[in-house]
């Protein structure tokens, strides 16, 4: 089993994906991945639209600017407070949501599939598209798609290093850092 670090560092945004769908067992373990995703309260207040069929995406695809790719799979992570074990999940649905997409990406990654988050909440010209292509009801807020399917290529195994040292602060935030970050800034 790979170290779950290397896997982060390697997970990358896939935008171009080989035309074969992706096996539903393989989405049913992305959304047990999704649902196992920590909330506030255990409130748990997700729900999920699994889209495969080629008309709805190309739906999706024809509405959102910045979705306008050929994965052959897509899941809405959604928001229901209604069905929400806990009032909790009125403050912190999107933080739980973004756990759950966070987790899609990254069993996606862990199996060997591409997939890239296309924000939707907070912006109403994405999210208006979205609830009428899958029919939303009023009480149902879209916090992302998660586009899947296979990728055409695959990232060099080490990925990328995005760890910078100077973003951390141990036991307290220190100004003096903060301005010789900014001093250096210009030379970089
Ligand atoms: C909240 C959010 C919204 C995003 N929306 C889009 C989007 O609409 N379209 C897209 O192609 N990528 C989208 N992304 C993916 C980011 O562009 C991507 O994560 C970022 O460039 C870093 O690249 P990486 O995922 O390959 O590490 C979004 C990511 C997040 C977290």
């Amino acid at each position: 089993m790979p170290d779950i670090v290397d896997l982060l560092r390697s997970r990358r945004s896939v935008r171009a994906y080989e035309d074969r769908p992706v096996a539903p067992e393989l989405l049913r373990r992305l959304l047990v991945a999704a649902m196992a995703a920590p909330s506030a309260s255990n409130s748990q207040p997700w729900e999920f639209v699994v889209i495969t069929r080629p008309a709805i995406l190309e739906r999706l695809r024809s509405k959102l600017l910045f979705a306008r790719y050929n994965a052959p799979a897509a899941i809405a992570v959604c928001a229901n407070l209604r069905i929400a074990h806990n009032s909790a999940a009125r403050h912190y649905w999107v933080q739980d949501c973004s756990a759950a997409t966070q987790n899609i990406l990254i069993a996606a990654a862990g199996l060997g599939l591409g997939s890239v988050w296309i924000g939707v909440y907070p912006l109403p010209s994405v999210m208006a598209p979205v609830r009428q292509v899958l029919a939303l009801p009023e009480d149902v807020t879209p916090l992302s798609l998660v586009y899947v399917g296979h990728p055409t290529e695959h990232e060099p195994p080490n990925g990328h290093d995005r760890y910078e040292e100077r973003r951390v602060y141990w036991e307290q935030y220190e100004p003096r850092k903060r301005r010789a970050r900014k001093k250096n800034a210009k030379h970089e």
